[in-house]
């Protein structure tokens, strides 16, 4: 079998996630190849982040781009099995729950490939999120799963997955950070830029498809999120992405004053943004994890999240879009002390990933 690891990616998650992965195979010497599907593809949600996290561009590029859910997924698998046909490599490492994974995890099933799926067994119990059914099917494709919590590894068991295929390993979320969070403090000027240094501000994050792509929901998140801050005199800083802000132009959404939207964000800048905030709302998966580790409280404006150990904690809750809800969430939230623990593990997953899949790799505990 091949010594070769084919890492693949294709959002912007997946390149912060994967990028302690891909460290670790340089600093251990591991032979890969990176794959990109080309999901994302604007340079501010894309090579933004292969320069800022010190990544090499990737060996291939499927340059799948925008489309239906279907045929995005099905190029994606065309593509990449004849990348799997060129490099056979021993194993695929997939990461999250995208459409990239989901072709990443197919293609490697069918050419009867080691596959691994990294961050396994996150559940929202939302069948109508398409996120949901792609986690679902990669962690059933999967030969090795990487839960990043003892609450992920038991959604597997209880779905029948074999004990042996599991391992808890920490989310490679925590790696990322611990390893950018001082570079962030000491490079990052975006507070200053934004005019909020030494000021309390609210961070908004809204991209996901249930709630930017129904007019109605869009609009009434984003007056609540305004109310809610307003009556804590709070700025709303949102970094909006390119989904969201085709969303607000074609439904002519009424943007209020209090929200000042601005470009996504680089990585250092938009984790200097989640640490200084004074609370963070969020429909993102990643964003609920780092607000959590980094002790800024969290209200997630979804009625499920796959990230309940956040909630369990006491750094997030479940607002939903009622704007009434949202409202008192925040008032709740903003009494939180920031004190809960990190449940995503101690920024060695990448490490735990990779000794699984080659044993000559070192988990250097510090
Ligand atoms: C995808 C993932 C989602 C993840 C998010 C991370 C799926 C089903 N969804 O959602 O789970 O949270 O990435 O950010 O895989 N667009 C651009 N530039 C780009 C990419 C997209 O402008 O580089 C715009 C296009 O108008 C496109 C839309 O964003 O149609 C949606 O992009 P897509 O990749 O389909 O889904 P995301 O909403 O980004
Ligand atoms: N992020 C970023 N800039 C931004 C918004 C998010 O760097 O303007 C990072 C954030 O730190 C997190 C990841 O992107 O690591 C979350 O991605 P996203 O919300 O797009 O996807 P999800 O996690 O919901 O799949």
């Amino acid at each position: 079998m091949s010594d070769n690891i084919a890492v693949v990616l294709g959002t912007r998650p997946e390149i912060i996630k994967l990028a302690p992965v891909i460290h670790a195979c340089e600093n251990n010497n591991i032979s890969y190849t990176l794959v990109h599907t080309g999901q994302h593809y604007s340079n501010s949600l894309d090579s933004v982040f292969f320069e800022q996290l010190g990544l090499p561009d990737p060996d291939y590029n499927l340059e799948v781009g925008s489309a239906s859910h279907g045929e995005q997924t099905g190029e994606m698998l065309i593509r990449f099995e004849t990348i799997l046909e060129t490099i056979s490599p021993g194993t695929v490492l997939v990461q999250g729950d995208t459409n990239s994974v989901l072709a990443g995890a197919i293609a490697a099933s069918k050419r009867d490939i080691e596959l691994g799926h990294i961050e396994a067994g996150l559940r929202s119990n939302d069948r109508e999120m398409p996120e949901e059914i792609n986690r679902v099917l990669a962690d059933h494709a999967a030969d090795s799963l990487f839960a990043p919590t003892k609450h992920s590894k038991q959604n597997l068991l209880n779905e029948g997955i074999a004990q042996s295929r599991i391992e808890v390993t920490g989310n490679t979320v925590v790696d990322a950070l611990y390893r950018n969070r001082s570079l962030a403090i000491k490079n990052s000027t975006v507070c200053s830029e934004l005019g909020i240094a030494d000021q309390e501000f609210c961070l908004l994050t809204l991209h996901r498809q249930e709630n930017v792509d129904d007019p109605k929901r869009f609009q009434a998140l984003l007056f609540s999120a305004s109310s809610a801050a307003e009556k804590h005199d709070l700025p709303v800083i949102y970094p909006i992405h390119p989904r969201a802000k085709k969303r607000i132009k074609e439904f002519k959404l009424d943007v209020p004053d209090r929200l000042q939207l601005i470009d996504p964000q680089e990585y250092l800048d938009f984790i200097r943004l989640e640490d200084e905030a004074t609370i963070v709302l969020t429909d993102s998966g990643g964003v609920q994890e780092e607000s959590c580790i980094l002790g800024t409280p969290c209200v997630t404006l979804r009625d499920s999240t796959e990230r309940p150990e956040t909630v369990s904690v006491g750094a997030n809750i479940l607002a939903d879009h009622d704007p009434a809800t949202i409202v008192a969430s925040v008032d709740k939230m903003l009494a939180a002390d920031g004190n809960w623990e990190n449940p995503f593990g101690d920024g060695h997953a990448a490490e735990r990933i990779l000794q699984s899949v080659q044993p000559q790799v070192e988990v250097i505990q510090t």
